[in-house]
């Protein structure tokens, strides 16, 4: 169990990453050595470009993942593969067979960040999510409407009621992960169904509102997608996150771009938190006081969910200020992590 050994220090399992961007090539080896000092392992999302669609892709990318570790680190990828319309059954056998596919995303086609040879319609993927639901292998959900005509907020809620519910009703033994809920509907809707589903928050999810992305200006560092919501959602799920339901559990969706590509007229979704992301679940954690339930949250829920073991070390977390870099090294290019520039009040020793 999570040791608070004294109100400034905090002693934890080792977390888990269930939701993470690590790009490939330069950008790979850049960002992977800041999840890896916090994290055991993560589940890395198949969003390249192409997309990995495939076992051969994910085996691939999972030994690039593992080259690029530094010696004497330890991390370990949780593979993914890419739901297209024409994913076939026996993919998801192999997956299964393979050992180190852990899940399959749904993007709806054009929802987010290199989604469009995501799925068009759920009903073309039928066949496949019965198999997935036969054996087992769990469907991660980017669970936003792409219907122009739904205002961006509101994406997540009507993504219940048109694609989630039915999709559930049709397949209720089919694992299902409802990746970085932001809104209150998502939060209720996981607590409450019926059947193996679980979800993943995100540290800036709990720790801001839409107002961030406005304050004093246009700040596309805080631009990511599900976009931040009201606050009356980020209260809804700190009330999940801290609640100890094992439903809900870490997925940073930490999302490197470069500087350019977000500071830019038209601006790419996503947030870089790799590096500090312990540090700002710990301070939603606090500013809700509980501490405590951090670990479950952290390093128990996901493993639970996933059918794997916790972790075997631990981390510490001091309370100690320190100032996040105005910009990291992102390949021959930068990024500017989340906060950049911000002092903060937890850190990883
Ligand atoms: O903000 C986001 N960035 N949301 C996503 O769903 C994708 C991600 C990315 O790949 O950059
Ligand atoms: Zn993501």
């Amino acid at each position: 169990m999570s040791q608070i050994d004294t109100p400034d220090s905090i002693t934890l399992i080792r977390p888990d990453d269930w939701h993470l961007h690590l790009r490939d090539g330069a950008t790979l080896a850049s960002v992977l050595p800041h999840s890896a000092r916090q994290f055991g392992r993560a589940i890395v999302m198949p969003n390249l470009k192409p997309p990995v669609t495939t076992v051969a892709a994910a085996e691939g990318y999972r030994s690039r993942i593992l080259a690029a570790l530094p010696q004497g680190m330890s991390f370990e990828p949780l593979m993914t593969l890419y739901l297209t319309n024409n994913t076939p059954p026996d993919e998801i056998r192999r997956a299964v067979d393979s050992g180190f596919v852990y899940g399959v995303k749904l993007y709806p086609a054009g929802a987010t960040t290199n989604s469009d040879a995501g799925v068009t319609d759920i009903a073309n993927c039928y066949k496949t999510l019965e198999v997935m639901q036969e054996l087992d292998l769990p469907l991660l959900v980017h669970g936003e409407v792409t219907d122009p005509d739904v205002d961006v907020f509101d994406r997540e809620a009507v993504f219940i009621e048109r694609v989630m519910r039915p999709l559930r009703k049709s397949f209720p033994e089919l694992k299902v992960v409802f990746e970085h809920i932001t809104t209150r509907h998502a939060a209720e809707y996981v607590a409450e169904a019926e059947g193996p589903i679980a979800a993943t928050i995100t540290a800036h999810h709990l720790l801001y509102n839409r107002n961030e992305i406005f304050k004093g200006g246009i700040r596309p560092h805080y631009y990511c997608l599900p976009i931040l919501k009201r606050e009356e959602h980020r209260l809804a799920l700190v009330t999940a996150a801290t609640s100890g339901d094992e439903r809900f559990f870490l997925g940073t969706d930490s999302a490197p771009h470069a500087q350019g590509a977000k500071e830019a007229a038209c601006g790419c979704a996503g947030c870089y938190t790799a590096l500090h992301a312990m540090e700002l679940y710990a301070e939603a954690f606090e500013r809700a006081g509980a501490l405590d339930k951090l670990e479950a949250f952290s390093s128990l829920n996901g493993p639970a969910f996933y059918g794997v073991e916790p972790n075997a070390d631990t981390i510490t977390l001091k309370r100690e200020e320190w100032t996040l870099p105005a910009t990291l090294p992102l390949g021959d290019q930068e990024v500017v992590p989340l906060n950049a520039g911000e002092t903060i009040h937890w850190k990883m020793v």
